[in-house]
């Protein structure tokens, strides 16, 4: 019988459980696997294992409890846990297992010239030592002595943030994308530096071990909306100006308020600048009739208080479709049993990739 299902490319893409998703990552990372789901076979999953290797110690707790609270944020934005893979990285061995593999021909010089190492280990410091200046200070100090050293440096090396599994991130990363024959990763262009380190740990494993076993993936830009927190900054955890993904209405109304604006405008019949403006890039995303805002804002004709008001109706409408979805997911669906499906689905594939893998490292 001829076989006429046709295959679909592979797309590999992975999250870490930071708690409760924000609308920054809603608009960032998620919407795009809302849409990839209809056209590749996806397989998705929480990195909590990477979640562990920054600040083990702070973290540990949670990262079951995020895990879980991700899933149900995701299926009441629309991810299909029956259309997609999904699963919890470290129910998938193999991911531990590729990663050691991997980490025999892992060059620690380049791990340590990782520009996204020095990134997240500052975001880590701003974290835990929020508010203490001089500790701050310190951080950077090491930060820079790590980066710069290359690893020479013993002093900078003894930071407790040197760990090797947070060194090691990338190398974890690639055999999340590698294990299940990745064509395509969705990622924003501040992971570009890992999927290089992905491309180079493939072309090293196959020509060491002269096989093919692994392929190099691409990049997908996907479209993603800036999405500025209420201070104008990007919206983060660490910066303290996010909204929820299920942000309760009176709060979600006190946020609005708290926005940037732009500070030239103080008269309703001012002209603004909607450039700029967090309350205009909120409009972007949530009212179809944007144009008419950027027109009447400029000329004076509507002051930034209806356009708060305006936008809190609007954004409460859609995310109250959300909490409800979420408020009936949270008593339906059976979180375990759904990351178990999808662990079974995702191992099943992942074991047949590393046996390769062993095989043509001289294992078997
Ligand atoms: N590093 C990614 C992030 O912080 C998360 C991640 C882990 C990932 N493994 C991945 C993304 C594999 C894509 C593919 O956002």
């Amino acid at each position: 019988m001829e076989n006429n299902i046709q295959k679909k490319e592979i797309i590999v893409s992975g999250a870490r459980p930071t708690g409760r998703l924000h609308l920054g990552n809603y608009w960032g990372t998620i919407r795009n696997w809302v849409e990839l789901q209809d056209k590749y076979d996806c397989y998705f999953f929480v990195a909590d294992w990477h979640a562990l290797t920054t600040g083990a110690e702070d973290k540990s707790a949670k990262i079951g409890d995020n895990t879980r609270n991700m899933v149900l944020d995701l299926m009441a934005v629309g991810l299909d846990m029956k259309k997609c893979v999904f699963f919890r990285q470290s129910d998938v061995k193999a991911h531990a297992e590729l990663f050691l593999l991997l980490s025999m021909i892992a060059p620690v010089n380049q791990l340590l010239r990782n520009p996204t190492f020095k990134d997240q280990l500052r975001e880590f410091y701003n974290q835990k030592f929020k508010g203490q200046e001089d500790k701050k200070k310190e951080a950077e100090g090491v930060i820079k002595q790590l980066a710069d050293s290359c690893g020479g440096d013993a002093q900078a090396l003894q930071s407790d943030m040197a760990v090797l599994g947070f060194l090691g991130y990338p190398v974890l990363m690639a055999a999340d994308i590698i294990l299940y024959d990745a064509k395509y990763v969705p990622i924003g262009r501040d992971q570009l530096p890992h999927l290089e380190i992905t491309r180079e740990l493939v072309r090293r494993f196959n020509k060491i071990f002269r096989t093919k076993v692994f392929s190099e993936p691409q990049p997908l830009f996907t479209k993603t909306a800036i999405v500025p927190g209420l201070d104008g900054r990007k919206m983060s955890k660490s910066y303290d100006n996010t909204i929820s993904l299920c942000e309760e209405p009176k709060s979600l109304e006190k946020k609005i308020k708290r926005m940037f604006t732009d500070p030239a405008k103080l008269k309703a019949d001012d002209p603004g600048h909607p450039e700029g403006c967090v309350v205009c890039a909120f409009h972007r995303l949530y009212n179809p009739d944007f144009s008419r805002i950027e027109t009447e804002c400029p000329a004076g004709k509507r002051g930034c208080g209806q356009c708060k008001k305006e936008l809190t109706i609007l954004m409460e409408a859609e995310i109250s479709r959300i909490r409800t979805r979420r408020a009936e997911l949270e008593k339906t669906a059976d979180i375990d049993a759904i990351l178990a499906e999808g662990a079974k689905k995702a191992a099943a594939k992942a074991s047949v990739k590393i046996r390769e893998a062993s095989k043509a490292a001289g294992l078997l």
